[in-house]
């Protein structure tokens, strides 16, 4: 798809993230230099900035093949023995939400990691064997919205542990640059801008803003996205100055006229706007934090002044 042609290859072609770009450069070539896999990585953060483009580019420059899998697909340990097995020396396995592993295949996971071996176990009961088959050196690469939600035994083993930002404006200005002269299409530094303050953070949302406003560009106007294009566009399609679409307003209109602000429980809230509770807090919730219009207390959610403020409306009386 179109998609995947808009992903960066290598790391020089890869904006933003700077820390992780760099480490991650120093750590490919050391293992390069000495022959040997890259250790493994764990990436975490919000979704849509960049962690499986990131394990296809370590497999990219370490010039090694990629396979991709996530925790859900991966059901039983004879599933991850399988895929296990058919790696090559030196591959890159992507396991995407690997926070959902079945905890038995976690367990297969553990030798894998730390000695590139399988144990597999023969027969049943008293009379049950071990043996221990050799892999080929391997990277593990885990992506998961919320490192907290991992096991300890398992987040211990990966020996590169990199936590995703959200995106500068800039950074996320030079992304739609690139992509729409990916796209061919005409598009003016202010356009970028407009896109880039709308995408919260997050290059997976900027990229799809900027397929959007082209559609405008194109049928209702010349072609040429600018900064008022945009913004037509934008507020066409429901997404606010700061980039909050429909959920983030249920959820923080929600907060507002129905709790007086908070606090308010996740599950509370996931019923009353009928969104489920892992959305609400992997996808909505680190932004609204971010840009500081909702706080989590031990008792709830809260809307902050900062919130009120934005929407134009008085905070209640305490
Ligand atoms: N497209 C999506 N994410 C990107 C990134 N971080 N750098 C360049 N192009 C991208």
């Amino acid at each position: 798809t179109m998609e995947f042609s808009l992903r960066p290859r290598y790391l020089a072609e890869y904006i933003g993230q700077k820390q992780i770009k760099d480490n991650l450069k120093i750590f490919i070539e050391a293992a390069k230099m000495r022959s040997e896999a890259l250790d493994h990585v764990l990436l975490y953060g919000p979704p849509g900035l960049g962690k499986t483009t990131l394990s296809m580019i370590i497999a990219n420059e370490l010039g090694v093949n990629l396979r991709t899998t996530s925790g859900p697909a991966i059901e039983r340990p004879g599933d991850l023995a399988a895929i296990l097995t058919g790696l090559g020396e030196g591959d890159v396995l992507f396991i995407d939400e690997i926070h959902r592993l079945p905890r038995s295949v976690e367990e297969v996971l553990y030798p894998a990691m730390e000695d590139y071996a399988l144990d597999i176990v023969i027969g049943k009961g008293p009379g049950a064997k071990s043996v221990r088959l050799d892999l080929p050196p391997f990277t593990l690469v885990g992506a998961t919205t919320r490192a907290g939600m991992l096991s300890a035994p398992l987040r211990d083993r990966f020996g590169v542990v990199s936590r995703l930002e959200y995106y500068t404006v800039q950074e996320l200005a030079y992304i739609v640059l690139r992509a729409a002269e990916l796209f061919d299409v005409e598009i003016r530094g202010e356009g970028a801008e407009e896109i880039a303050r709308r995408s919260r953070g997050t290059p997976r949302i900027a990229n799809r803003l900027l397929k959007r406003v082209r559609d405008f560009a194109q049928v209702q106007g010349d072609g040429i996205i600018t900064n008022v294009v945009a913004q037509e566009a934008l507020e066409r399609i429901q997404v606010d100055r700061l980039g909050l679409d429909d959920i983030d307003h249920k959820l923080l209109f929600a907060i507002m006229d129905l709790f007086r602000g908070g606090p308010v429980g996740l599950d509370t809230l996931s019923a009353t706007i009928s969104e489920e509770a892992t959305t609400i807090e992997d996808v909505c919730e680190p932004y609204l934090m971010q840009i500081g219009f909702l706080q989590r207390t031990p008792r709830g959610r809260i809307v902050t002044p900062h919130a009120y403020q934005y929407f134009g409306r008085e905070m209640p009386e305490i």
